[in-house]
């Protein structure tokens, strides 16, 4: 198995869980970060006076390795600003379909907003559930974590293809912040209109950056939307379209963009393609050992699509005495989460069992 945990600092006796809260960032990327925040406060550079051009090669980076498009993608300080965003921009009369249980940030801007959408459970074969729902219920928009917070799961990538092939009117609003950075994923080829993520997690690049990506077919009803308003005009928002003003509404955190870019340019380095080989091989590995001991939940075990966030099916009571032998995961739903990334190994899977079991 290859080693990607050198690149990471994790002090000895650690067992790091807990991407699906937040994940560690490079070494490499941490120095970066030290030695750009010097220089960017420091009273004799132009940098801040560029902010613009650094943000921009942000963007430029992040879109061709989502395979986006530079003008449609949006820097944002978190998920949830870009999905409020965006919401709070489509049509009022627009209906919406979502899954039970989602993260709170997707279903509370619809519910403070009062937009009419309809909830269907997560079953095991959610996605011919979810077919079944949008003939069913024929909403505006489906609005979806790829992967889900709790139960960790996974929607068949192939699956949003074959929706928007049998149903092109829908638009598809996707939150990525679970997915993204544990697989190769190509937004042009997806099927997705929109995607939004957090930085902080799997993208490993700290806090206070966030994106938004939009195709085609998005742009038409927000373009719409803001078509009676008039394009900025100003000098110092040159370059910035009526959509930016709603997406981009001010100025944008260097450190926090700086990071995700360096992070994704270090993703890259290790290649996509090795790091969801990693993910795959480790996740199968403990779905193997948590299966055998009957810890895995029931309608995560029964599918095929496996992600790298598990939720273990132990008493989350169990949780202070994880946290004293340093394993860092989290109590979620009805046992304790945690998530595989490139810094770990099976080792780390041993350890936590091997502790669970002598409780
Ligand atoms: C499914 C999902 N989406 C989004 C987020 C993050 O959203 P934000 O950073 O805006 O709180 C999380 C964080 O836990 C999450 O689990």
């Amino acid at each position: 198995m290859e080693d990607f945990k050198s690149n990471f600092d994790i002090s000895a006796g650690v067992t790091y869980l807990n991407t699906p809260g937040n994940g560690l960032i490079p070494q490499g990327v941490k120095q970066w970060r030290r030695e750009f925040e010097q220089e960017f406060y420091s009273s004799g550079t132009d940098l801040r006076d560029r902010q613009q051009d650094f943000i921009n090669t942000v963007k430029q980076e992040l879109s061709s390795f989502f395979n986006g498009s530079p003008e449609h993608t949006f820097l944002t300080p978190n998920f949830s600003f870009a999905y409020n965003a965006i919401i709070n921009l489509l049509p009022p009369t627009f209906t919406y379909l979502l899954l039970e249980d989602e993260y709170p940030s997707l279903a509370y801007p619809l519910i403070a907003q009062r937009r009419a959408h309809h909830s269907i459970p997560v079953t095991a074969d959610v996605e011919t559930q979810l077919m079944e729902a949008v003939t069913y219920y024929s909403p505006d928009v489906l609005v979806i974590s790829i992967t889900q917070y709790i139960s960790g799961l996974q929607i068949d990538s192939n699956f949003f293809k074959k929706l928007k092939h049998q149903h092109p009117e829908l638009i598809i609003i996707a939150d990525g912040t679970q997915f993204l950075g544990t697989q190769v994923f190509d937004f042009a080829q997806s099927g997705i209109d929109a995607i939004a993520a957090s930085g902080y997690k799997w993208l490993l690049s700290g806090f206070g950056n966030g994106f938004l990506m939009l195709n085609e077919t998005l742009q038409q009803p927000l373009n719409e939307r803001v078509s009676d308003i008039p394009p900025p005009t100003v000098p110092m928002w040159a370059g910035k379209t009526t959509l930016h003003t709603f997406f981009e509404p001010g100025h944008q955190d260097c450190i926090a963009f700086g990071t995700l870019r360096e992070s994704l340019r270090f993703m890259q380095r290790q290649g996509m393609q090795r790091i969801e080989t990693h993910l795959q091989t480790l996740t199968q590995y403990a779905y193997n050992a948590l299966s055998q001991r009957g810890w895995l939940l029931p309608h995560i075990q029964q599918r095929d699509q496996r992600s790298p966030l598990i939720n273990v099916q132990i008493d989350p009571r169990l949780y202070p005495k994880l946290q004293n032998h340093k394993i860092m995961c989290f109590p979620r739903g009805t046992g304790i989460r945690i998530g595989l990334h490139l810094y770990n190994n099976p080792t780390d899977i041993d350890r936590l069992i091997d502790l669970i079991e002598k409780q």
